[in-house]
């Protein structure tokens, strides 16, 4: 399996809700890296284009309100398969249908507070990964975990 980058973003209601370092914490504990990281509250532009397939659909308006209301955190994170690992970790769209342990199915109950996004695709990766990071954003770096040195 190859490594791979996603975007993961926790939204402002799991940012206004001090989520952010457990949501963070399962990502690092399970051995992906964190290898780009920014705080921001996104402008309804920035919300639309991350959004843009969804457009004309009857939550689109709201959605993007919502995300640009407060500050988000934007990641990117790198390992072994992670664009499927991070979608399952953070569980179905629709919180009450999320598995317990879960991230949504441990943290949310509502639709529209869901607390996390996660690019559904490789192509969905790359796509959000170049507009919410600077290509110089990105960084790189070695493990010192036990082992990682030998
Ligand atoms: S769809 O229609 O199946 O393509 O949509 P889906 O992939 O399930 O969801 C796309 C994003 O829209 C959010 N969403 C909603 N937000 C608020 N209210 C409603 N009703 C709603 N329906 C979908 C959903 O959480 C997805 O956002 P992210 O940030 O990717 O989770």
């Amino acid at each position: 399996m190859a490594s791979e980058q996603t975007y993961i973003m926790i939204k402002p209601d799991g940012v206004q809700r001090g989520l952010v370092a457990a949501i963070l914490g399962r990502f690092e504990t399970r051995g992906f890296q964190i290898v780009g990281m920014k705080m921001l509250t996104p402008t309804k532009e920035l919300a639309s284009s991350h959004y843009g397939e969804h457009e004309g659909k009857p939550f689109f308006g709201g959605l993007v309100d919502f995300l640009s209301s407060g500050p988000v955190v934007g990641v990117v994170l790198q390992g072994k398969g992670v664009v499927a690992a991070a979608r399952m970790m953070l569980g179905a769209t629709k919180p009450l249908e999320s598995a317990p342990g879960t991230i949504r199915g441990d943290f949310a109950i509502d639709m529209g507070r869901n607390v996390m996004h996660a690019s559904d695709s490789v192509d969905s990766a790359t796509r959000e990964i170049g507009l919410w990071f600077k290509k110089e954003e990105v960084v790189s770096w070695t493990s010192c975990a036990a082992g990682s040195l030998l």
